[in-house]
């Protein structure tokens, strides 16, 4: 039996909201979901359709309206909030949106959660600690630890650190039942087509040369989503009211090698993509030390090997193409404007 038996998922049609609550009605018989998205242009309704009907409901609408989330969150047990705007190059542009969701749509949320007495889980970033240096390192610069010191560097990074500290405070001052976690970079089936691996595996598939960024020396901690949705499942089940939760499953790898594993997956010659202008304000690395989920959820990735993981998310796209294709055109253009 699980603890909680009726969820509120936000987010729930984006790519990592997708996976959890098709994890959690996969794996959880007794579990009822109740999606809470507003389908933005990251959202997607049949990504849930093959759901069954009598478990998971859609409800479109926005984190933002407060008498929407009274009347979802009273007839709730638990809140697991992952809505938000969560790319980084769209926030480098338009950043206003970052602050409504991010921010006063979690505001909106954990007042609706400390009304009715509802445990809430908050879904965060690694990139709350801003970055770290290119290895070799000191000790104390090695990885994130969940005493690692907030450091956001970006407009979207700030507006999770700040969402974060808003559920720490309400957690403090009000008895707010809340766990946070911090996750670094995921793949896997569902990712929205503007993020780095699948934009750069349907770029292969449309005949379009992938695109790196600055030099292609950033680093990024990879994690299967389906290793991060378990995750978040052990905390709701077993986590202590209060904690944060690092989740990685240390697979530090710089974008170039990333992206010529693509290529060379996908039969392309490693020399076959375009260094485009950096990002401004580029995070260096990410690493995350999950010693104390793996001690004190009894979790541990199971997606450990990249190479299978990263083929099997190509596989996906590839047999999918109905799912990406209509959006093309449109985030292509979309970077196009700023010479991505
Ligand atoms: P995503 O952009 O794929 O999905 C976001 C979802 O939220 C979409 O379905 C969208 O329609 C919905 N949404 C946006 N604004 C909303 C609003 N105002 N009201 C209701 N719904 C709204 O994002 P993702 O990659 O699945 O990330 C989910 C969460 O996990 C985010 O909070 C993100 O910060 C966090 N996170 C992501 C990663 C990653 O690598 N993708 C890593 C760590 C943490
Ligand atoms: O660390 C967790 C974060 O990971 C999440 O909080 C964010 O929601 C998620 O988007 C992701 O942020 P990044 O900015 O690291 O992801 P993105 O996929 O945009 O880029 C990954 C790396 O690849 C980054 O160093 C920039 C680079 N990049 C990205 C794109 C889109 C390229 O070199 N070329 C590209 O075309």
């Amino acid at each position: 039996m699980a603890k909680y038996n009726k969820i509120l998922v936000t987010g729930g049609a984006g790519f990592i909201g997708t996976n959890f609550v098709r994890y959690v009605i996969k794996n959880n018989p007794d579990v009822q979901i109740v999606v809470l998205d507003k389908l933005t242009y990251a959202g997607n309704a049949d990504n849930l359709k093959d759901l069954p009907e009598d478990r998971v409901q859609l409800v479109v609408g926005d984190i933002n309206d407060a008498d929407l989330v009274d009347q979802l969150v009273q007839k709730t047990q638990a809140v697991v909030h992952f809505a938000a705007e969560s790319h980084n190059d769209r926030a480098l542009h338009d950043p206003r949106v970052f602050m409504q969701t991010n921010l006063m749509g979690t505001f909106t949320l954990i007042e609706a959660a400390r009304k009715y007495h509802v445990r809430f889980h908050h879904v965060s970033t690694d990139e709350v600690y801003g970055d770290l240096p290119l290895r070799p390192t000191t000790p104390d610069l090695d990885k994130f630890t969940t005493s690692s010191q907030y450091k956001p560097s970006s407009p979207y990074s700030a507006t999770k650190a700040g969402a974060d500290l808003l559920v720490r405070a309400w957690v403090r001052s009000f008895g707010l039942q809340a766990t946070i976690s911090n996750t670094s970079n995921n793949y896997g089936p569902y990712q929205h087509i503007e993020k780095f691996i699948p934009r750069q595996i349907t770029n292969i598939m449309s005949g379009i040369r992938p695109k790196l960024y600055g030099n292609g020396q950033n680093v990024r901690d990879w994690i299967h989503v389906l290793d991060h949705v378990a995750g978040i499942w052990a905390i709701l089940e077993r986590g202590e009211i209060g904690e944060t939760y690092l989740l990685g499953a240390n697979e530090e790898l710089d974008n170039l090698t990333v992206l010529q594993m693509i290529l060379q997956n996908m039969g392309l010659d490693s020399q076959d993509f375009d260094f485009v202008a950096d990002r401004p304000g580029h995070d260096l690395r990410y690493a995350i030390d999950a010693t104390k989920a793996q001690n004190d959820l009894n979790w541990q990735p199971q997606y450990t090997d990249f190479a299978a993981g990263l083929q099997q998310t190509i596989q996906w796209y590839q047999a999918h193409q109905s799912w990406w294709q209509a959006d093309k055109t449109a985030v292509e253009a979309n970077y196009a404007k700023d010479k991505q």
